[in-house]
């Protein structure tokens, strides 16, 4: 909100620029508001004004968010950290971030999403994480965003995202998961199910996700799967399943072979040993 500086306020708005004085390679808009876009910075500008509300630092080279930085500004509403370097996020970053409402993390280098990274952000409305190298989202990644309703994961390296992790946001309406490398093999049979049942909250529906058939090597898209192209799945092992007993049948086998080795030596020694007895005896009755 911008207050008016009419002439008996001159002394309260300067007062407030004083106490709050905006970076220099900033620009501020009024006192809560901050434009930092596109000036080439490494790191956050410091000291940074502690009641920021929104804060544009799209378009710079960051490459971490601090771990205090919610604790210290705890009053944002809007954080714009779009085409940045950030590649991770610490746990515990969001922490004391209970007013964001939008956060856009995209065009930045995060390559996973832990447990609860967002778990204090409650209030958030929108969650953009496109353009990033995502190979990794964990099922409870976003925990605790009742308030959710837009979430981009749009164009990273997804080749699965356990459903887990969209049931738990009941308020969500918008959500883009275009341009990854969907592979839709069975573990993706019940994410499938839920995108057809909430195929209403993809911007363009099922026909603009497409995922990757394993062994043949083409991408199709999702609105050419139905249920019945998981069928064989309810009933088929997976590759782990698969793995563990061709293992262990080989180990099985190797054993077997290994012993039955061992019998033969055996056997053929007590051959070699005990006939000569025989014909011990066998010369002695002669
Ligand atoms: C990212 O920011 C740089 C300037 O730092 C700009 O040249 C580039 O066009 C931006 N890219 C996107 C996708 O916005
Ligand atoms: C992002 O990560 C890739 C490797 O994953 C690296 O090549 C690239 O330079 C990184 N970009 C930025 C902006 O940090």
């Amino acid at each position: 909100m911008m207050l008016p500086c009419f002439p008996p306020l001159v002394l309260l708005c300067s007062a407030f620029s004083l106490g709050h004085p905006c970076p220099a390679i900033c620009s501020c808009m009024d006192y809560h508001t901050i434009d930092c876009r596109g000036r080439g910075l490494p790191h956050l500008p410091t000291p940074f004004p502690l009641d920021v509300r929104k804060l544009l630092i799209a378009n710079n080279n960051i490459q971490k968010i601090p771990e205090d930085f919610f604790v210290f500004h705890s009053d944002l509403v809007y954080l714009d950290f779009r085409n940045n370097s950030i590649t991770t996020l610490e746990d515990g970053t969001f922490s004391s971030s209970s007013k964001l409402v939008y956060l856009d993390l995209s065009y930045n280098n995060l390559t996973q999403l832990g447990a609860g990274i967002f778990r204090s952000a409650e209030r958030l409305i929108k969650l953009h994480l496109g353009n990033n190298h995502l190979v990794a989202v964990d099922e409870a990644a976003f925990e605790s965003l009742d308030q959710l309703q837009v979430l981009e994961l749009n164009h990273n390296d997804l080749k699965a995202l356990d459903v887990a992790a969209l049931e738990a946001l009941p308020s969500l309406r918008i959500l883009h998961l275009e341009g990854n490398p969907w592979l839709c093999n069975c573990d993706f049979a019940s994410l499938f199910r839920w995108l057809e049942e909430n195929a209403f909250k993809l911007p363009k529906g099922l026909s603009e996700i497409q995922c990757t058939v394993p062994m043949e090597d083409n991408s199709i898209f999702l609105s050419e799967l139905t249920e019945a192209s998981f069928r064989d799945c309810k009933f088929r092992l997976s590759l782990v399943d698969l793995l563990i007993i061709i293992f262990s049948g080989a180990a099985v086998s190797i054993a077997a072979i290994i012993s039955s080795f061992v019998l033969a030596l055996l056997v053929n020694c007590f051959q070699r040993c005990a006939p000569s007895k025989d014909d011990e005896e066998e010369d002695e009755e002669d």
